[in-house]
């Protein structure tokens, strides 16, 4: 986001996409919310005209607004072509970013340079991470005490006709595992400090562990979630002193024939990713390197409207004070966060509100610009009652003392 005015007050940047579609649809919605006081001049964004206006046209007629086309700017732009990005971000407070991740290594290598801008840069601003971060700090809030350590599960519900997620996420998969030496280089460069552990040492779980509360297997989730609420908690420590809270996060797979199904994935997807060629045999076949829940083709508009997700927080901590690694907890709490399908309706839900977060909350963003993570970015603002508000539900399922 960039702090002075500009013609646009969002760009969604990769609308022709799988995602973008839905994300442009979202803004369309967001556009004549009855709390909407002012107007929101908006575009969509993306290298090729034809597809943003057939892009344009579909969510008129899903929407039932015949003059969306007109309403909403078209801005053409090539990540190849650094001077049509210059271009298309110079017409935008808020960028929506459909076209891939950037992650630590944008923290890196861009933090100081947008902070002299002024310009803030929230990548996971989708179902990974924004549920997850903003989740534990939910359940801190909530916690009458001082959280010290979050185990969090995600249970993704889905319709008679099953799941099926867009082969833009498979690749975007297949890059990131791609290039984990990379990754680990970078973060030896980067060279930080520990984060102080509060409390005793959160215990990994074993690869395959049964969940007694939720009564099924869990193996853990691989996706950017674990990355994202660390770098938010040592934001937090670091330069608001909030005490960090350790984290580790799982994804509930239901019985033991699943189980193996998804070991199998996993092994096959770790051992292909590791070599060029088998990188591009994952890319050419997501279907059956994923057992089928990646494909091409993307979910079906029924599968879409019959899945949710439910995230299930389990933290622990001390009544009084933050107690010593000896001290066991003593008191602990489970929250939640619920919503629809998670990759095509809570992303854009969460993209969205994220943005109008930063166009009206700015008072609470952290006071320089910089890329942060959305739990740095929003966790003074009020992000999670606007959540709340469009589906996205957070809650306290109990709170006890152990
Ligand atoms: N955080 C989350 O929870 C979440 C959820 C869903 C998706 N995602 C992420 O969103 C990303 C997109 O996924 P998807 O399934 O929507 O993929 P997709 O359908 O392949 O969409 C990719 C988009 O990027 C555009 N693009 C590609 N190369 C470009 C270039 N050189 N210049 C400008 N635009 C370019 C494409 O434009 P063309 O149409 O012109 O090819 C298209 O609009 C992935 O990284 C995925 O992991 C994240």
């Amino acid at each position: 986001m960039a702090t002075e005015q500009r013609p646009f007050h969002l760009v969604v940047f990769g609308a022709s996409g799988f995602t973008g579609q839905f994300v442009t649809e979202e803004v369309a919605r967001e556009q004549v919310d009855p709390e909407r006081s002012s107007r929101l001049p908006w575009a969509v964004a993306g290298r090729s005209r034809e597809k943003l206006q057939r892009v344009l046209e579909k969510a008129a007629l899903k929407l039932g607004r015949p003059t969306l086309s007109s309403e909403v700017g078209i801005i053409i732009c090539d990540i190849a072509n650094p001077a049509s990005l210059d271009e298309m971000a110079k017409q935008a407070t808020v960028v929506l970013n459909c076209v891939g991740p950037f992650l630590e290594l944008m923290q890196l290598k861009y933090h100081e340079k947008a902070a002299d801008k002024g310009v803030y840069i929230i990548g996971s601003s989708g179902f990974d991470s924004i549920p997850a971060d903003l989740g534990v700090i939910y359940t801190r809030n909530k916690m009458n005490g001082t959280l010290t350590a979050v185990e969090s599960f995600l249970t993704i519900h889905s319709g008679p006709e099953g799941l099926s997620i867009h082969d833009g996420t498979w690749k975007s998969a297949i890059y990131g595992f791609g290039d984990q030496s990379n990754l680990r280089k970078l973060r030896n460069v980067s060279n930080l400090k520990p984060v102080p552990l509060i409390g005793p040492k959160l215990k990994r779980r074993w690869p395959i562990s049964y969940c007694r509360e939720l009564k099924g297997y869990s193996i853990p989730f691989m996706g950017s979630d674990v990355s994202v609420v660390r770098r938010t908690q040592r934001y937090l420590y670091e330069n608001l002193e909030e005490s960090p809270v350790q984290y580790a996060a799982y994804v509930t797979v239901g019985g033991i024939t699943s189980v193996i199904k998804l070991m199998f994935a996993g092994l096959f997807f770790l051992f292909f990713v590791r070599f060029g060629i088998g990188r591009q045999l994952l890319i050419k076949f997501p279907w059956f390197f994923s057992f089928g829940y990646f494909s091409k083709q993307g979910p079906t508009q029924k599968q879409i409207d019959a899945a949710s997700f439910t995230l299930t927080f389990f933290g622990q901590g001390y009544s009084q004070g933050t107690g010593t690694d000896k001290n066991k907890p003593n008191i602990k709490i489970c929250t939640q966060v619920k919503g629809p399908e998670a990759g095509y309706v809570a992303t854009p839900i969460a993209m969205v509100q994220a943005a109008m977060t930063l166009l009206s909350d700015a008072s609470h963003l952290p006071k320089a610009g910089g890329v942060f993570t959305p739990g740095a970015a929003f966790s003074k603002t009020k992000l999670i009652d606007r959540l709340n508000k469009h589906g996205i539900e957070f809650s306290v399922i109990s709170s006890s003392e152990v």
